[in-house]
């Protein structure tokens, strides 16, 4: 992998592999409005307003900076409803990237899984996969079915050595399906780059493990390639079977092994919109008539066109290598920094951003107070930094009514690819280390709204007590005027 060495190594930082073109100002309320503006969004870090927020680390979805070749890209968009250029071009490159034939457009990842949940689980049926995927559970369970996650133990702790902490334990795997029966499992799941365990990857060869148990039990292999990207780079830069091959061997080695494969782009290739492909005809025939149904004509799926030339260029854009490590060197740059400050992280660094422990950082806060959720609140307080609630609150309810606690209580802070600069990063970690010294002052937070399904998306909750304010107030007497 190509990197770039400091002369003084004691000054290594991580070097953007670009330069900034176009720019969007962005704003910072004062510690008071924060607060303000906390509980007008319910203290659900989503129904903050974007104006509101200095540093937007709550996803990298749809929000990763285009390069210039797809801005150009965009300019060439084929309108025609049918027989577009657009989408010749498209499936152009998803056969060079992909080395696939066939390919459906959907208009995002979790549209992907709509079809492929309608198109294949059936009550009672188990889908095992390394671990879920918030729209992908809700997907599955909806038709009837259940989701069995099969993570290696590592995967679950919060800091390990192992490099591949999103790997499958295969001989669970082997166990479950001898349980279940292979009638009963209409797929297996593989979710590239773990979301919601800290974006942890799984090794090549735990992927191909994972399509030969799929093969000898006559079971579809799917790959949920939304975070492939990251992967890819750990793969190159952590497994020493990768180390001498090209990222688009290592693509091509992976996906010639699945039957299906489907991805959001607004993750995978820094554009929107997503797609099923395949080499298998007969799958991509069966889901094909839900395309015009849920989506829009075979040709764009309810993408724009825009976005399917940005995905194109996109996607042969996340061949390079020195591309694709702008996510995770910047990440491990944060969450280095936090660490050897003695904040909680989920180690080692994976894609997609950097996770804070809650349960530890809040350490004694019950999970029914959603420890997750108040440190994200607490966070936008400290520093107008959005990040994500990835625990409880996150989760359904059990049909009974009753919390089904997270396995893992995450804040993650998301580093969308090329956004942000390292001065910006390194804001960041000084506001969470302050708040990691005035932890003592995080309280938790309580339902106010809580909607069925999905309810971290638009829940309301509000702090219990008045620690909002007291965490404001020793803000002003640390920061004095500051923002
Ligand atoms: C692994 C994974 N799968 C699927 C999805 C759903 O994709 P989308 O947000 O485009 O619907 C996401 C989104 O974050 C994801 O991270």
């Amino acid at each position: 992998m190509a990197t770039v060495k400091f002369y003084k190594s004691e000054e290594q930082v991580p070097l953007e592999m670009h330069k900034v073109r176009v720019v969007q100002k962005l704003y910072l309320p004062t510690v008071e409005e924060r607060v303000k503006k906390l509980a007008e969004a319910g203290n659900n870090t989503f129904l903050l307003q974007n104006r509101d927020v200095f540093m937007d680390m709550l996803t990298d979805s749809g929000v990763n900076a285009m390069s210039d070749n797809q801005v150009a890209a965009m300019m060439q968009a084929d309108d025609s409803y049918a027989g577009s250029e657009t989408c010749n071009r498209l499936m152009k490159v998803i056969k060079e990237v992909f080395g696939t034939e066939y390919f459906l457009p959907a208009h995002q990842g979790r549209a992907c899984e709509n079809i492929l949940a309608e198109t294949f689980v059936k009550p009672g049926d188990v889908v095992p996969m390394n671990f879920h995927f918030t729209t992908t559970k809700a997907h599955i369970t909806r038709k009837g079915g259940s989701v069995a996650e099969l993570i290696r133990h590592e995967g679950l702790l919060p800091q390990s050595d192992n490099p591949f902490k999103g790997n499958f334990d295969i001989p669970a795997l082997e166990k479950l399906i001898e349980e279940v029966g292979a009638d009963h499992v209409p797929f297996v799941r593989i979710e590239a780059g773990t979301n919601l365990v800290g974006g942890q990857p799984l090794s090549l060869e735990n992927m191909l493990q994972v399509a030969e148990v799929c093969k000898k039990n006559g079971i579809l292999s799917v790959l949920d390639a939304s975070l492939l990207q990251d992967n890819l780079y750990f793969m190159k830069t952590r497994e020493e079977a990768c180390k001498n091959m090209t990222i688009k061997e290592i693509m091509r080695t992976l996906c010639e092994k699945m039957d299906l494969i489907y991805f959001s782009s607004r993750k995978l290739g820094f554009a929107r919109g997503g797609a099923i492909v395949s080499n298998n005809e007969k799958l991509i025939l069966k889901m094909k008539e839900y395309i015009p149904l849920y989506e829009g004509f075979l040709t764009y799926g309810g993408m724009e066109v825009r976005s399917m030339e940005a995905m194109a260029v996109g996607l042969l854009e996340t061949l390079d290598e020195e591309i694709i490590n702008q996510g995770p060197i910047f990440i491990e740059y944060l969450v280095k920094e936090l660490n050897d400050y003695g904040v909680p992280m989920i180690l080692p660094a994976g894609g997609l951003g950097a996770h804070i422990n809650a349960m530890e950082f809040l350490k004694g806060m019950p999970q029914s107070q959603y420890p997750a959720g108040a440190l994200a609140t607490a966070l936008y307080i400290a520093g107008g930094i959005r990040g994500m609630e990835r625990g409880s609150l996150s989760e359904q309810r059990n049909p009974d009514g009753s919390e089904n606690y997270a396995e893992m209580e995450l804040v993650r802070l998301a580093c969308p690819r090329r956004v942000f600069t390292l001065s910006q990063i390194k804001y960041c970690a000084d506001r969470v280390k302050w708040l990691y010294d005035n932890r003592h002052l995080i309280g938790g937070l309580k339902w106010v709204e809580e909607p069925d399904v999905l309810r971290f998306f638009f829940g309301k909750l509000t702090p219990i007590g008045d620690w909002q304010e007291k965490l404001a107030a020793k803000f002003r007497e640390d920061f004095g005027d500051s923002l």
